[in-house]
């Protein structure tokens, strides 16, 4: 599946832990747009869509959540559950984020700005689209 698993380099010392993120360095892509999630409650479950060409690293910087991931073709799922681990997902997969700790801030980093014309909100129109009928 085309997911990877990201390990962010941590600046540790005696005061604590650092992390930093740059655009065609540690992210490989321009990053243009964050956003996050927090506040999410009990039981929710989101995301529910895939993207035509947008790229994102997800990253739980705080508390903890899953993510189902599906190719069309094998679902997998990911915990995210330490600020220095992200997913980085590439365009036609299918998430859905669950499972949030009441803590939980989910940090995406995403290569396009918003642009509702990039999803595919429909499950069965996704399949369609990535078996390419
Ligand atoms: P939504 O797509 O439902 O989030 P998710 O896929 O994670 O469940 O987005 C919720 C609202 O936020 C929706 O009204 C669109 C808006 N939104 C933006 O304005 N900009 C963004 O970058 C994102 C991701 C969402």
């Amino acid at each position: 599946m085309n997911v990877e698993w990201f390990y962010a380099q941590q600046h540790g010392d005696a005061r604590g832990q650092l992390v930093s993120l740059e655009e065609n360095k540690e992210i490989p892509f321009n990053i243009k747009r964050v956003y996050y999630i927090y506040d999410t409650l009990e039981g929710v479950r989101r995301g529910f869509h895939a993207h035509k060409e947008l790229k994102q690293l997800l990253i739980c910087i705080h508390g903890t959540c899953k993510v189902l991931l599906d190719d069309g073709y094998d679902k997998e799922i990911v915990s995210l559950d330490e600020p220095n681990k992200g997913i980085f997902i590439q365009s036609n997969i299918w998430r859905e984020m669950y499972d949030f700790s009441p803590d939980a801030v989910l940090l995406v980093l995403a290569s396009e700005i918003y642009d509702e014309s990039d999803y595919i909100r429909d499950y069965e129109q996704f399949i369609r689209y990535v078996k390419g009928n």
